[in-house]
């Protein structure tokens, strides 16, 4: 087989492109540990309901004064549907999924995060202002997907 001299150019540097990009992926899931948001806490998704702290979904205040969110999703909604969280106070979200692959975007924030079934996945927002914020599965779970949303009401304390 004859390769052209463009063909071989092309071809190296094709795969010095892919080796560079896996290089890159390995060093920062391996070297640099990168996980899932919330790191690679893992749950029984058939277990949730004695599992703290999905046996309890809803915003719960730590002794700290920061509250902590639990927020179970299952085809097609999450529990609880509606909460309330203060402005200005550090908000840490810890969702789970029931059944399959769901996501859990606030809409106008950077919280956006994939629900897995199994493993729990956090993060933490500070809502600066008061107002309802919209939550979305952006993530396809079935025929029920676009009905899929939950509310954030933040209130001025
Ligand atoms: Cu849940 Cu899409």
């Amino acid at each position: 087989m004859h390769l052209h001299k463009y063909e071989k150019i092309w071809l190296t540097f094709g795969f010095a492109a892919l080796i560079i990009f896996l290089s890159v992926v390995g060093v920062s899931a391996f070297h640099q540990g990168h996980t899932p948001a919330g790191g690679l806490q893992k749950v029984d998704p058939d277990n949730l309901e004695s599992t703290p702290p999905f046996d309890n979904p809803g915003v719960h205040e730590k002794k700290d004064g920061s509250y902590e969110v639990a927020v179970v999703a299952e085809a097609f909604g999450y529990t609880p549907g509606k909460i309330q969280v203060p402005a200005g106070e550090k908000v840490t979200f810890k969702v789970t999924s029931k059944d399959v692959t769901h996501s859990f975007s606030i809409v106008d924030t950077n919280v956006n995060m994939m629900v897995v079934p199994g493993q729990v996945n956090e993060k933490t927002h500070v809502f600066r202002d008061p107002g309802k914020y919209l939550i979305v599965c952006n993530e396809y779970c079935g025929s029920g997907h676009h009905f899929m949303s939950m509310e954030i009401e933040v209130v001025d304390q």
